[in-house]
């Protein structure tokens, strides 16, 4: 099957410019102009006046994910469907494991439930203890395509861990170029102050931001670097939102550490204001870390510019207003999460329409370092001969209103319920199949491959 996507203009980390792109089978055969010379198409897909876009990379989502209260919302299948409306075509879950439970078990279980999903898939594992035996499953866990971890400095008794297991980590993985990433909120200081809200009967949403303050993110996230650089290995903080925490990163990469960070759309359009809306509102707004104030804003906006943030990814973890309600009258009993997967090119295109970021840099950081850093790239994150046909073509002109009457995640509301966005994604392909075009949709659960990740690969990064 050959498909010739004519008439756009073809927009990578590096380059901008107007080409066609022809497709043979899944993959991408060349880009340029006249492409089509000396065989026919069976396909013609125009992008005139269009951007083609590669495909985006999430590479922070839950789908279905257990927490203490409630199941997130989306599945594998619904969540994915959402993921390709909004111009994901991969995503990287994270997988998880029960104390004492192997780590392989875990991700046998999480890749059965990622079966169904329509898109591409890779997986990362969550690690809540650290000891010889967890430690001895890396090699096999590289082999069998996981190159990242994720350990916890927040959540104790849940999955935080101490200092000592991080560094015995940092170092266990540096040795099989596997990937730590980490929540860093300094979790101790953290359940005290919950403990001092709740005792004063201060349960509403807004108490959940106060008892997480950024100094302990900073915190956090300073001690993650150090024990990283004493390790000699590279390190991933994981949806960074203040400016206390970027200051660390900032710092650290000012003096040759190498360390990576994500945030998330959350962070850089809503605030402790939306917390603090009256009533229970506020509780679709708790997530964790949680939002900051409007200030932080503009300084991660200056990171993602900068080259001090590499990564934006959602931390999609939805869960429905009912699920929600679980904490009324109680903040420490609401679901942590928020939905995000479909809104992601969506709301950073908008750092392009407001002259934040350029448009090589949104597309670097929304695909092209977030598949490189996790081990994909150059199947996925560009457009190049060779690499898997995930493209979208984005209209830079068309307006359209966020809701939830129109969004396709298995969640009753939207955090950004009602704002108006410029740019709107009108086609999509999953290795040269088209999944979305002309309002409709074409992808099927079970359509989507594992991806068996490779190492990470931090040249540009
Ligand atoms: O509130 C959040 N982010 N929930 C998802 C789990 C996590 O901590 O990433
Ligand atoms: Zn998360």
């Amino acid at each position: 099957m050959r498909t010739l996507v004519t008439g756009g203009t073809v927009v990578t980390a590096s380059d901008t410019v107007a080409a066609d792109v022809l497709i043979v089978d899944e993959q991408v055969a060349a880009v340029g102009i006249d492409v089509r010379a000396g065989a026919g198409v069976d396909r013609v897909v125009d992008a005139t006046g269009r951007y083609v876009l590669p495909g985006g990379v999430d590479v922070h989502t839950h789908m279905e994910l257990q927490t203490p209260y409630a199941v997130a919302s989306d599945d594998f299948a619904t969540g994915t469907a959402a993921a390709a409306w909004g111009g994901t075509t991969t995503i990287v879950d994270y997988a998880g494991h029960d104390y004492g439970e192997p780590l392989l078990a875990g991700l046998a279980r999480w890749r059965q439930k990622a079966a169904k999903s329509h898109l591409d898939h890779g997986l990362h594992m969550m690690v809540r203890e650290v000891n010889d035996r967890v430690l001895a499953e890396l090699p096999a866990l590289v082999a069998a395509g996981v190159s990242s971890i994720k350990l916890f400095m927040a959540y104790p008794g849940v999955y935080m861990v101490d200092d000592a297991a991080i560094f015995r980590a940092l170092g266990a993985a540096q040795e099989r170029g596997v990937l730590v990433a980490m929540h860093a909120e300094n979790g101790g200081p953290i359940d005290v102050l919950i403990e001092r809200h709740v005792a004063a009967g201060e349960t509403a949403p807004i108490f959940h931001a106060r008892s997480r303050p950024a100094a302990m993110e900073g915190e956090a996230t300073g001690r993650a670097i150090a024990l990283a650089e004493l390790a000699g290995a590279p390190i991933y903080i994981t949806h960074l939102s203040s400016a206390a925490a970027l200051a660390t990163v900032r710092a650290a990469r000012d003096r040759g550490v190498a360390v990576y960070a994500e945030t998330c759309p959350q962070y850089l359009y809503l605030s402790d204001a939306d917390l603090a809306r009256p009533g229970f509102e506020g509780a679709k707004y708790v997530c964790s870390p949680p939002l900051r104030a409007a200030t932080d804003q503009h300084e991660l906006w200056t990171g993602l510019r900068q080259g001090d943030l590499q990564v934006v990814a959602t931390d999609h973890c939805p869960f429905r207003l009912g699920q929600k309600e679980l904490g009324r009258g109680d903040f420490t009993r609401i679901p942590n999460g928020l939905p995000g997967v479909e809104d992601r090119l969506t709301l950073l295109f908008q750092g392009v329409v407001d002259e934040q970021i350029s448009l090589n840099r949104f597309v670097a950081l929304t695909a092209t370092i977030p598949a490189k850093i996790f081990g994909l790239y150059p199947r996925k994150g560009t457009i190049a001969p060779g690499s898997d046909a995930d493209l979208v073509i984005l209209d830079p002109q068309a307006e359209r209103t966020i809701s939830a009457a129109t969004h396709h995640m298995n969640v009753d509301y939207s955090c950004y319920e009602g704002r108006r966005v410029q740019g709107s994604i009108e086609t999509v392909l999953q290795r040269g199949n088209v999944i979305v075009a002309d309002g409709s949709y074409f992808g099927r659960p079970g359509a989507g491959r594992y991806l068996a990740r490779g190492l990470p690969d931090y040249s540009s990064c």
